[in-house]
């Protein structure tokens, strides 16, 4: 099931999430839909704060759904090791139509749980180190344009606040 992604501004968005105390069917059927919303919106990742679900779990894929191996699902990831950094230009589907370059680290390596209970470290580097450190700041309450400064994050959140007022956002 396909469900609605929260914008900058919702509440979820802007808040820790907390652990995964147990992988119940609840659980099972929320990465099912991250998956589906994530290739039906499309992108490359989503994390469940983005529909509104306080929990530390996320999900990417950075071949949208061409390749079934490239699907990686974390639940409570931590990171192990990250180094390195990149800057590109990044955006998000909680923040449709807008991007900006964002430093990230060039090599991340994340350690969590699979949607079988199972531990899985994943290593990643370039876009999928930037991914990996994108979702987790979604698990932290934090969205790029957090990440950004200045001029360009004053533009943003102008425009931003300019189409909500117009209800269009
Ligand atoms: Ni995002």
């Amino acid at each position: 099931m396909i469900r609605p992604i929260l914008k900058y501004g919702a509440a979820g968005l802007h808040h820790p999430a907390r652990d995964v105390e147990a992988i119940t069917p609840e659980i099972l059927a929320l990465i099912d839909d991250m998956v589906a919303t994530m290739y039906a919106a499309p992108g490359i990742g989503l994390a469940a704060p983005q529909v509104g679900v306080p929990l530390r779990v996320f999900v990417v894929d950075l071949s949208v759904g061409k390749d079934p191996a490239a699907q990686i699902t974390m639940i409570n990831p931590v990171f192990l090791d990250r180094e390195g950094m990149q800057l590109e230009e990044e955006g998000c589907l909680s923040v449709p139509g807008f991007n900006a370059t964002v430093s990230r680290p060039q090599r991340a390596v994340v350690r969590g749980l699979d949607r079988e209970g199972c531990e899985r470290q994943r290593e990643g580097t370039g876009l999928l180190a930037r991914a990996f450190q994108h979702e987790m700041d979604h698990l932290d309450g934090r969205l790029f344009v957090d990440r950004i400064r200045g001029i360009k994050r004053d533009l943003i959140v102008r425009k931003i606040r300019k189409l909500a007022k117009s209800g269009q956002w």
